[in-house]
């Protein structure tokens, strides 16, 4: 494996009983980038991460990290990975900094090293007034600065988030992706799941998961500009009564409502979107406006995940209001 890859996995499978949570994932993920799990609840995010990890064997195909074959190597690989879990749990009782001394001691760090690391660690993440505070009197934004400073206590070449923010109000989140390119810009390797659509645009690569099979991936840019289908938006009366009409053509491969315009993705081999949409329906003969527009992330993920989309919704999760998540509740597609 090339010096500059991270992960590279082949073939990856996964089942529980005769359920299949990992479907033959290939991943090949550079070193020193913040690379992306996107996916709904249940689309083997957590899963594919504890196989990356060597904590979980998988029942075909292979995994390289870090240059160790896993999950042979896979003790010699924990020391250079960190490993924030969805369901971080700190000690409540215990203080900041005896969070940190406690993990420091788990990874084995030289007892001189300990209390520079910590007070390096609380400074970085605005930690450093609450150093003495338990753990559990900790805001949602301070706790995952906390879950962070432990993953990364050791130095970490390849760090895991399993939904780091999915608690933590926008602003929190947005300083939190601020620490992760800090630590990107220093050479760490991050890979993150999430369900957030802009968190996904934020990362340098993605993959996007379903019913534990990679739907597509590449950068952000390149998703959206090879995805198939164009968008086009559609503003007037009597909305919802033509997205009904709308979603009969076989060239449309989804629409949505926000707010007083419908968000139409239309196969991109009919043509001119717009002239082909008026073509087509009666929005020839009215005087609604019509115009393309740039894609989104979220339009990238209805295009290669339509045929379950619906169905793979039905699992809300706790969304921040005002953050774009994949939590489609406006949205019909069509069977792709
Ligand atoms: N230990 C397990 N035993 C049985 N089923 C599991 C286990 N872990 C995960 N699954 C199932 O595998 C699927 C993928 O789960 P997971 O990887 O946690 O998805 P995600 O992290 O994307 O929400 C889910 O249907 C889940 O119920
Ligand atoms: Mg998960």
């Amino acid at each position: 494996m090339s010096e500059a890859i991270a992960i590279e996995a082949r073939g990856l499978t996964r089942r529980f009983g005769t359920y299949i949570a990992v479907n033959q994932l290939d991943l090949r993920i550079p070193r020193g980038v913040i690379y992306g799990f996107l996916g709904p609840n249940g689309s083997g995010k957590s899963t594919t991460i504890r196989l990356l990890t060597g904590l979980l064997t998988p029942n075909a195909g292979s995994v390289n990290v870090l240059g160790l074959q896993l999950p042979r190597q896979a003790d010699a690989l924990r020391r250079r990975i960190g490993y924030m879990t969805q369901k971080f749990s700190l000690y409540g009782d215990l203080t900041l900094a005896e969070n940190l001394a406690f993990i420091a001691r788990i990874y084995g760090l030289p007892h001189a090293e300990v209390k520079h690391r910590s007070d390096e660690l609380l400074d970085r993440y605005d930690l450093t007034r609450q150093r003495k505070q338990l753990a559990d009197t900790l805001s949602g934004g301070q706790r995952q600065r906390l879950a962070l400073a432990c993953a990364t206590l050791h130095q970490p070449e390849l760090l895991f988030l399993d939904e780091p923010t999915s608690a933590v109000d926008p602003e929190n989140r947005r300083d939190f992706w601020e620490k992760l390119f800090d630590l990107c810009d220093g050479g760490t390797t991050i890979l993150v799941s999430t369900h957030y659509m802009d968190e996904a645009e934020r990362c340098h690569y993605l993959a996007i998961l379903e019913t534990g099979i990679k739907r597509a991936d590449g950068t952000p840019q390149d998703l959206m500009r090879n995805m198939g289908a164009t968008v086009v938006e559609v503003l007037g009366p009597n909305l919802r009564k033509l997205k009904q009409e709308l979603l009969q053509l076989a060239g449309v491969r989804s629409v949505a409502q926000l707010g007083e315009q419908l968000r139409v993705l239309v196969n991109a081999q009919s043509g001119d979107p717009v002239a082909w949409l008026r073509a087509h329906s009666s929005l020839g003969a009215s005087a609604h406006q019509l115009a393309l527009v740039r894609p989104s992330l979220e339009d990238v993920f209805v295009t290669c995940t339509s045929n379950s989309f619906n169905n793979s919704f039905n699992n809300p999760v706790n969304t921040p209001a005002n953050t774009p998540a994949i939590n489609p509740t406006h949205n019909t597609t069509r069977p792709g």
